[in-house]
């Protein structure tokens, strides 16, 4: 009877290693097929997986030897940089790793002296350019602007912002700062402070983290609240505290996340009169704050964190700002299919 049983025993945990075995081999295989950077378009965070986002963050890494030194890795490749908006660090980091790369930038960095200003549409201007280049940057005030981009090119878009809706690119160097900085993303504490309404940035990120196992506390006035859609997204994966009050959390977190108050995008100049300045990080805040807290920024700030902060351990927004460039090499590369 003993000997019966021992058979069914090894029976089953033999059939259970198997399974196991073709478990592992299938999820490896569909990763290895699913991560296809190649010619895709970059427009929501929401489009990639954790893997996914994994193998972009190592390839990151793997760029920071070129990024020091340069490569030719993308020699004869065309980049246009298509900015309907502003931007100092999107713009020119996008520019900066094409050029380490090897390659070449084209672009415009204000539509006013393009023929956008004779009544050319978005469509027009991105079939025009995709006879110039490889790859196209754009940022554009209106939200879905990048999708419908994506819709008219035969090349692939990378979303450089898209109004107040999303800001794919940097919430990957974002990051990539976190698990630089903090050696890991899941089980931080992590606070998006600010502007969560018109803030892109923090629609982007709040995706992305979603997808690792964190704690993530929402701190904005109530104007300036999470908006809905991203809140629906993600409130079944993460676990979400929202506040007005930032004191309240400073000593608990382990990374700030601080945001402008987005003047540009509110409706009524009255509304933003009565949220301008409402949060200020100073010395003071880090007194409460943990010692290893990492306090980043995507830039530019106005008056939400002190200067005096600049010189602190905890200040990592300059460091950021760096690894917008390994990042962008990535995706440059990875799209174009210079690295697999
Ligand atoms: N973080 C960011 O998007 O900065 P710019 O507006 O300067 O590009």
């Amino acid at each position: 009877m003993a000997v019966i049983y021992l058979q069914e025993f090894l029976l089953q945990e033999t059939f259970l290693s198997i399974k196991s075995v073709i478990y592992q081999l299938t999820t490896f295989l569909s990763l290895v097929f699913s991560l296809r950077f190649k010619g895709r378009d970059i427009i929501s965070i929401e489009d990639f997986s954790r893997e996914e986002i994994n193998y972009i963050l190592k390839s990151s890494h793997a760029m920071e030897p070129l990024a020091a030194k340069s490569s030719d890795m993308l020699k004869g490749k065309i980049l246009a940089t298509l900015f309907f908006e502003p931007s100092t660090r999107t713009r020119l980091s996008f520019e900066a790793a094409m050029l380490k790369l090897g390659g070449s930038t084209i672009g415009f960095a204000e539509a006013e002296i393009t023929s956008v200003r004779k009544g050319e549409n978005l469509a027009d201007t991105i079939r025009t350019v995709e006879n110039y280049a490889d790859i196209i940057a754009l940022r554009h005030p209106l939200e879905g602007a990048a999708k419908l981009a994506a819709e008219f090119s035969k090349l692939p878009i990378l979303n450089a912002g898209s109004g107040a809706e999303e800001h794919p690119t940097q919430a990957l160097m974002d990051l990539y700062t976190l698990q630089k900085e903090k050696g890991k993303i899941d089980g931080l504490k992590i606070a998006l402070v600010g502007d969560l309404r018109y803030g892109r940035t923090v629609h982007s990120l709040a995706y992305a983290l979603s997808l690792y196992n964190i704690e993530l506390h929402l701190i904005s006035p109530e104007t300036l609240r999470m908006r809905h859609e991203v809140i629906r997204a993600i409130k079944n994966k993460v676990s979400i505290k929202e506040d007005t009050n930032l004191d309240n959390i400073i000593p608990q977190i382990d990374v700030l996340y601080v945001t402008r108050i987005q003047k540009e995008r509110f409706p009524d100049p009255a509304e933003y009169a009565k949220v301008k300045g409402i949060y200020r990080i100073d010395l003071k805040t880090l007194k409460r704050a943990k010692k290893d807290l990492v306090i980043l920024h995507p830039l530019p700030r106005i008056d939400e964190i002190a200067y005096e902060v600049d010189n602190t351990p905890q200040a990592r927004y300059f460091q950021q700002v760096w690894n917008g460039i390994v990042v962008r090499m990535a995706l440059l590369a990875l799209v174009l299919g210079a690295v697999k």
